[in-house]
């Protein structure tokens, strides 16, 4: 039986003594959640969650995770069933309309993505601006920044048909922006898209292609790459997701909401951490391949070092993203020839997994772990891991601000603070200051 309805409160005693009654918001799935808005107008107080580690912002129908279990669904699909039997685009419709999508409706949403993957020229010669040694993700919030003002007929976040527009320029045009400044940072000439493609082929042509001949598509390769996009595609509110929310909270447009979700991304606890990881085993290898003693050094905290792809604040088992990147990383790898740091990979896993430190503290791998490595079998630069991350998420970060934009209740995210500066002092003026 569903309890949304159900009529529950919590009681909280404060410590003057005053006692308040909350409603409790009752999920369909997983945690309830005690509704705190009237405390500070009813006592005076706020709550304090620094991080955020047991604070719901939102309530919301698309992603569900059970960090325990190891449980990742979106709409109710579980990710394995979605990685083995969807594709990305199936999915981005699923994400942000609710349900998969029949024939037509599938064929209508990758139709308005699809002609809209053609940049504006005028736009292209912003490229021309981006440093050649510079990481791409900051240059590809900058370019999506700079869409809003090539699409203004599509701004207004209240208006469904300019949301639909929006979306479709984002899920066509991100994708070649991504492909189009690593062609610039690497010198290669420009590509163009082509209809007869799907999205993901596109991308990987012009990405890999050249105009000067055809390009032979893999389609174990395209598989791939479909599965590690809707492995990425939403993970309900993360900092990046999060971030789009508070953007888009504002009332700011699709464009610039998603541009600071990329943002959030770039930063290497959240997806930063795919490239940090090839980093990380790259830099074992290169100092002999001893991973006990790089283990040692994780444990003992030296230098802040972190095993990277392992841990998550929600998952306290296996990431359920994690295990089926793991079996993509056998074939792919096992396909092209092999690697050298997968078996580094893995022993870094098996000792981790049955290391006191880890297991205490409920720490596996993440989606992260083995992610850049079939990246780097494909023929990816280790920077163009987390570029590929956003790709993927482009659809969840959209869903949400979707989702938020169309629930009445929504609010300005505006948080709190527990203030312990300086009561009021007097000003000195500077001559008198010692
Ligand atoms: N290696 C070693 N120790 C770790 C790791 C790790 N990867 N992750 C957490 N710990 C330890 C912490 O040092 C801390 O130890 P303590 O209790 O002795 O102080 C304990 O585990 C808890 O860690 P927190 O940082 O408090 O956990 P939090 O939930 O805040 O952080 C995070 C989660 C950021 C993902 C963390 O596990 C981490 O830094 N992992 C490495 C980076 C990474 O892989 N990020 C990708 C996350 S998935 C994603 O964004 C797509």
């Amino acid at each position: 039986m569903s309890r949304e309805n159900v009529n529950e409160t919590a009681k909280l005693v404060l410590p003057n003594g005053q006692e308040i009654d909350l409603p409790v918001a009752h999920s369909t799935d997983g945690y309830d959640g005690v509704e705190l808005g009237k405390l500070l107008s009813e006592t005076g107080f706020i709550t304090l969650d620094n991080g955020f580690v047991n604070t719901g912002s939102v309530k919301s129908q698309i992603t569900f995770i059970d960090g325990d279990e190891g449980v990742l669904r979106y709409r109710g699909y579980s990710i394995e069933e979605l990685a083995e039997k969807s594709t990305f685009m199936e999915v981005a419709y699923l994400l942000m309309h609710g349900e998969l999508p029949d024939f037509t409706q599938l064929e209508e949403f990758r139709m308005g993505i699809k002609y809209n993957t053609e940049l504006d020229w005028d736009f292209r010669k912003i490229y021309e601006a981006i440093p050649r040694d510079g990481h791409p993700m900051p240059s590809i919030a900058g370019a999506i920044n700079l869409l809003s003002n090539y699409n203004q007929s599509c701004l207004d976040p209240h208006d469904p048909e300019q949301v639909e527009k929006a979306t479709q320029v984002i899920m066509g045009q991100v994708p070649m922006i991504i492909a189009d400044i690593y062609r610039r940072l690497h010198g290669m000439a420009p590509m163009y898209p082509r209809h007869e493609y799907t999205l993901v082929e596109n991308f990987l042509r012009m990405m890999f292609g050249s105009p000067s001949q055809e390009y032979e598509l893999d389609p174990e390769l395209v598989h791939t790459m479909e599965v590690l996009l809707i492995l990425h595609a939403d993970h309900e509110q993360n900092c990046s997701t999060s971030t789009v929310r508070t953007v888009g909270s504002a009332n700011a447009n699709l464009f610039v909401s998603v541009a600071a979700g990329v943002d959030a991304l770039y930063g290497p606890l959240h997806g930063g951490a795919n490239q940090a990881v090839l980093e990380m085993l790259e830099n074992i290898r290169d100092n002999g391949g001893d991973a006990d003693k790089f283990m040692e050094k994780v444990k003992n905290k030296e230098d802040g070092v972190r095993l990277m792809g392992f841990g998550h604040r929600v998952y306290k088992n296996y990431d359920p993203r994690a295990a089926i990147v793991k079996k993509h990383a056998h074939r792919v790898i096992d396909m092209l020839g092999g690697d050298e740091l997968l078996d580094i990979a893995l022993e870094l896993e098996d000792r981790a997994l049955n290391d006191d430190y880890f297991v205490e503290r409920r720490l596996y791998p993440n989606v992260d772990f083995y992610t850049g490595l079939i990246y780097r079998a494909i023929g990816f630069p280790t920077d163009m891991f987390t570029p590929l991350f956003s790709f993927g998420r482009l659809p969840g970060w959209i869903a949400h601000w979707r989702e938020q934009n169309a629930d009445p209740r929504s609010k300005i995210f505006r948080p709190r603070q527990v203030y312990q500066g300086e009561t009021e002092r007097t000003y000195i003026p500077l001559e008198e200051r010692q």
